[in-house]
């Protein structure tokens, strides 16, 4: 019934105006909602979905269930106290830069509805580490809350002054508590000037460079380093050998945005008209499973996989548990389907895992290679 009216009353109305002014009215909304316990009561009767065969303990962190928000939607934590509510199992905020940008000019974001895709040229728009972090610093979350960092978009004259941005914005967050896990975004493809760097994040170079720097400082949680969905799995699995020399590393986020417009899970009309920026839902999906199916076979335990790109049902969620993922995290299909999409999805994967004749979710991960 709610997703009915979602998608037949609340979207046709919401997608009449620029999809950058919808996020905003979304965020401030989610905000506003988040503050009230009775507001929160109601919109968990309403969305929330509960089952005990979709609870785990990954790297300590207790998880209610799988499904987290992606990185990109909440940038500056407004979304703690109602997220919960609407059914997520944990919640990523950012990406967060240690200086704010403004964001790349309008529009940020688009729509492709035939591709099940959304247009992205946001370029990190974020208020700052130091914003951030006073803002979360007067909530209690009460599902585990993680943070995407990347580095400031800005040009930088060398990629160990890149680095240092990083550095810069890591150190201030691990003086605070209020973090169960952490996401490095090595991957964010609409920087501006990065194309001028000799090195860069995602090539093994620039990438050592990085975790080296990182390396002095002391990362006291799970980080997760969130890669890119195009690279091949040669480029992927050589990163990840670096990636899995540093004790520090826990994990990877698989993937990030797609940029190849020739991607055959595209619309050809819609694709042709699409503006300045990258892509994500179900262009991603393909690319990204593969990716999490050649990184489980060869590293097993040595990386916890999160799953993300195209999330749309149940199904697709198990897909990728069962490839290697231990958890996933999803933003376009909320966008397409409403917020009733997330406990669906939980039920769905709930019904998946018991047909299979498991007893929690946890025996499900890397089933196809067991
Ligand atoms: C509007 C938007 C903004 C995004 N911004 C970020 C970001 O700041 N950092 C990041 O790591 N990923 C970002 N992403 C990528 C998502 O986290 C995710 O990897 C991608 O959208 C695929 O998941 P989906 O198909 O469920 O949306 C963004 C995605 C969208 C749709």
């Amino acid at each position: 019934m709610i997703k009915f009216i979602y998608k037949k009353i609340i979207k046709p109305i919401l997608f009449k105006f620029p999809a950058d002014d919808v996020h905003t009215y979304f965020l401030e909304k989610g905000n506003l909602l988040g503050r009230f316990n009775f507001t929160r009561k109601i919109a968990q009767k309403i969305f929330r979905y509960k089952n005990d065969i979709l609870k785990q303990k990954v790297l300590e962190i207790k998880f209610k269930n799988p499904i987290g928000l992606a990185a990109g939607f909440d940038y500056d934590a407004d979304l703690i106290g109602i997220l919960p509510s609407v059914g997520f199992g944990y919640h990523t905020i950012g990406s967060i830069t240690y200086s704010p940008y403004a964001g790349n000019p309008k529009p940020m974001l688009g729509r492709l509805p035939k591709s099940l895709s959304l247009l992205v040229n946001k370029g990190f728009k974020n208020n700052g580490i130091f914003y951030v972090l006073n803002k979360v610093s007067r909530e209690k979350a009460s599902i585990p809350l993680g943070i995407s960092i990347g580095s400031t978009n800005q040009s930088y004259k060398k990629i160990e002054d890149m680095a240092e941005d990083v550095f810069l914005s890591f150190e201030v967050v691990l003086k605070s508590s209020h973090f169960d896990y952490y996401e490095l975004n090595i991957s964010c493809p609409n920087l501006i000037n990065i194309e001028n760097l000799k090195e860069k994040f995602d090539d093994p170079v620039g990438f050592s460079i990085l975790l080296n720097k990182l390396s002095y400082l002391n990362i006291d949680k799970p980080l997760f380093i969130k890669m890119y969905a195009e690279k091949s799995v040669e480029e992927t699995l050589a990163l990840c050998e670096i990636a899995s020399s540093y004790k520090w590393v826990s994990g990877v986020i698989m993937s990030n945005l797609v940029k190849d417009r020739s991607n055959v899970y595209f619309d050809k009309g819609e694709i042709k008209n699409a503006g300045k920026g990258n892509f994500s839902g179900k262009p991603t999906e393909a690319l990204s499973n593969n990716l999490i199916s050649e990184i489980y076979k060869k590293y097993k335990d040595r990386f916890i996989i999160i799953g993300c790109g195209g999330i749309f049902t149940g199904a697709d969620a198990y897909e990728k548990i069962k490839r290697g993922s231990s958890l996933v995290q999803l933003i376009t299909s909320m966008i397409y389907e409403g917020p009733s999409i997330i406990g669906e999805i939980n039920k769905d994967l709930a019904k998946l895992i018991k047909k299979d004749g498991y007893k929690n979710i946890s025996e499900a991960v890397g089933a196809y290679y067991k």
